[in-house]
C-alpha cells in the first residue's frame, strides 16, 4: 500500500519505517528541513533503540523515503497518517493547531479518495475537527464532493522498545466509521495481529477515548505506589516486597508498579492534564486523576526532600552526581523529566552537580543551557569524583551493577539516594554504604 507519514517524530517515523518494514511503500513529511536532512544522510534523529536498522534497510529497499515536499506526501499516500505533536496548551488542553494544520494541507491538495488517520493522541471529537477542516479547503477549490475518510488509530508505543511495540502490538485501535476505509485499516494492519485479532474497531470518539483512559490508568498506577511508597517508608515496610506482593494477583499484575522519581515523558503528563481539562469542559471534576497528578509533582521532587533531610536545606557548597537525565532509560528524550526539576531544585539550592546520561546529555545540555554550577561528564565515573552523594534518577542498565568500591573511594561519603530502586538495602548496607531508597 502507499502510506504517507505526516510528523517525522518517535511516533510518525517509528510507524513510517515499521510500515516500510512490511512491504509498504511509505513517504514521510517533515516541516523541520533539519530532521530530513538527518534522515536523508542516512541517520536518524532521536535515539531510539533497533529504529536506524530498519530506516536504513527501507531506504536502501526503495520503500522509504524522507520529504518535506507536502505535495509530494500528499499525492503519495492513499492511507496518511498525522502524527505531529499535541503538546499542552498554558491550561492544559492538548494544542491542536499542528493536527488540523497538517489537515489542512491534505484537503488544499488531495485530488483522489484518502484515508486520513489521527494517530497524534488528541482529544474526544478530534476527527469532527479535521473532518471540518479538510471539508473547508476542499469547498474552496470547488471540490466539496470528493470522497474522504477520516480515522482514528492511536498509538500505544513506548519510548525505548518503540519499534519492538510497533511490530508486536498488544492491540490496534481503530476507531472508524466509514467501511472502506475500515478495510483498509484491516489490510494495513495484517500483518501485525500474529496468531489472533489485535485490531479492535469501534467509533471515532471511543478510540480517541481509549488512548486518553490507557495513559490515565497506567499513570494512576504509578503515583498510586509512590504513594505507597511513601506510607510504606515511615512505617518500615519495603514496596519492593509489597510491589511483588501484590503484582502477583493477576487482577493487578506486576507492570507499571515500580516505585521512583515520578513519571515523565512525552504522554503522561500532557494526556493527564489533557484529560482533566477536557473534563472540566463537561463540568466534571476528575478528582482521582488531580490527585495522580498532584502526587506526581511531589514524587519529583522527593529525592531533593531526601538530600534536604540529609544534608540541610542550604547546600552551598555541596557537590551531587547524577546519574541519569532521560525521563526513562533507552531513550535521549527528556520531556518532562524528573531529572531537570531535581538538578534545578539542587542548583537553587546553591549546590553543584556533576551529571551523567549514556545518550541525553546533548539534549540535556541544550535545556539546561542557562544553568549555572552544572557540569556533564563523559563518564559515569568522573561524575562521583568529591561529590558528597550519588542521586540515580534513571534506571538505565550499566548503573544496575556499578562498580560500588570505586562509587565508596570517589564520593566524599558514601551515601546513595536511589530514585529507581536500583539496590538491594542490605547489600548496601553489608558494603557500608548510606542507601536511601523510594518507600523501602
Ligand atoms: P514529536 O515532537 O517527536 O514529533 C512531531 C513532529 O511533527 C515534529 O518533527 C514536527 O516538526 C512535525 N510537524 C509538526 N507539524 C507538522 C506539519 N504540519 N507537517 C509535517 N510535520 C509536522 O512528537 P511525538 O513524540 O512523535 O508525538 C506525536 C504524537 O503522538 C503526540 O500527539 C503524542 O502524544 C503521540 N504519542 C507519542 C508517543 C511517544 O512515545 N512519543 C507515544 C504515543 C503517542
Ligand atoms: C507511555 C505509554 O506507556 C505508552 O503506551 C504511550 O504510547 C506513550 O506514553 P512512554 O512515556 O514512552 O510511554 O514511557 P513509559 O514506559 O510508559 O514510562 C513513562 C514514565 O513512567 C517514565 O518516566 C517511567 O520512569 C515512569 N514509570 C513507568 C514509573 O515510574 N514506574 C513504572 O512502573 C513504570
Amino acid at each position: 500500500m502507499k502510506v504517507t507519514a505526516i510528523g517525522t517524530g518517535y511516533v510518525g517515523l517509528v510507524t513510517g519505517a515499521c510500515l516500510a518494514e512490511m512491504g509498504n511503500h511509505v513517504v514521510c513529511l517533515d516541516v523541520n528541513p533539519e530532521k530530513i536532512r538527518i534522515l536523508n544522510d542516512g541517520e536518524i534523529p532521536i535515539h531510539e533503540p533497533g529504529l536506524l536498522e530498519v530506516v536504513r534497510r527501507n531506504v536502501a529497499a526503495g520503500r522509504l523515503q524522507f520529504t518535506t515536499d507536502v505535495d509530494l506526501a500528499v499525492n503519495h499516500g492513499t492511507i496518511l497518517f498525522i502524527g505531529v505533536g499535541t503538546p499542552p496548551d498554558e491550561d492544559g488542553s492538548a494544542d491542536l493547531q499542528y493536527v488540523l494544520a497538517a489537515a489542512r494541507s491534505i484537503g488544499q491538495r488531495m485530488t483522489d479518495y484518502k484515508v486520513i488517520v489521527d494517530k497524534s493522541t488528541v482529544p474526544v471529537g478530534t476527527a469532527d475537527k479535521v473532518r471540518a477542516a479538510i471539508a473547508d479547503e476542499l469547498g474552496k477549490r470547488g471540490l466539496s464532493d470528493m470522497a474522504y475518510a477520516v480515522v482514528s488509530n492511536p498509538e500505544f508505543l513506548k519510548e525505548g522498545a518503540a519499534v519492538e511495540d510497533f511490530m508486536k502490538p498488544d492491540r490496534i485501535i481503530v476507531g472508524s466509521e466509514d467501511e472502506q476505509a475500515t478495510l483498509l485499516m484491516r489490510a494495513l494492519y495484517a500483518p501485525f495481529t500474529r496468531n489472533h485479532d489485535r485490531l479492535i474497531v469501534m467509533d471515532l470518539r471511543s478510540a480517541e477515548f481509549t488512548k486518553y483512559a490507557a495513559n490515565a490508568m497506567l499513570a494512576t498506577r504509578i503515583s498510586f505506589m509512590n504513594e505507597m511508597a511513601l506510607l510504606a517508608e515511615k512505617v518500615g515496610a519495603d514496596i519492593e516486597w509489597v510491589r511483588r506482593g501484590i503484582g502477583s494477583d493477576p487482577r493487578i499484575g506486576y507492570s507499571f508498579l515500580y516505585a521512583g522519581a515520578g513519571y515523565g515523558g512525552s504522554c503522561f503528563p500532557k494526556d493527564v492534564k489533557a484529560l482533566i481539562h477536557a473534563a472540566q469542559g463537561e463540568g466534571i471534576l476528575l478528582r482521582v486523576l488531580t490527585a495522580v497528578e498532584e502526587a506526581n509533582e511531589r514524587q519529583k521532587i522527593l529525592l531533593v526532600d531526601k538530600v534536604v533531610a540529609r544534608f540541610g536545606a542550604d547546600l552551598k557548597g555541596h557537590h551531587f552526581a547524577i546519574w541519569g537525565l532521560a525521563f526513562k532509560p533507552n531513550t535521549d528524550d527528556m520531556r518532562e523529566a524528573p531529572a531537570l526539576v531535581i538538578v534545578k531544585e539542587l542548583l537553587a539550592r546553591g549546590a553543584t552537580v556533576a551529571a551523567y546520561d549514556p545518550v541525553a546529555m546533548p539534549e540535556a545540555k541544550r535545556l539546561l543551557a542557562d544553568a549555572k554550577g552544572l557540569q556533564f561528564t563523559e563518564r559515569a565515573e568522573q561524575a562521583l569524583e568529591g561529590a558528597d552523594a550519588l542521586l540515580l534518577v534513571t534506571e538505565w542498565k550499566e548503573f544496575k551493577s556499578p562498580d560500588f568500591d570505586q562509587i565508596k573511594s570517589s564520593l566524599k561519603q558514601p551515601v546513595v539516594f536511589d530514585g529507581r530502586n536500583q539496590y538491594e538495602p542490605t547489600l548496601m548496607k553489608a558494603l557500608g554504604i548510606e542507601h536511601h531508597g523510594i518507600g523501602r
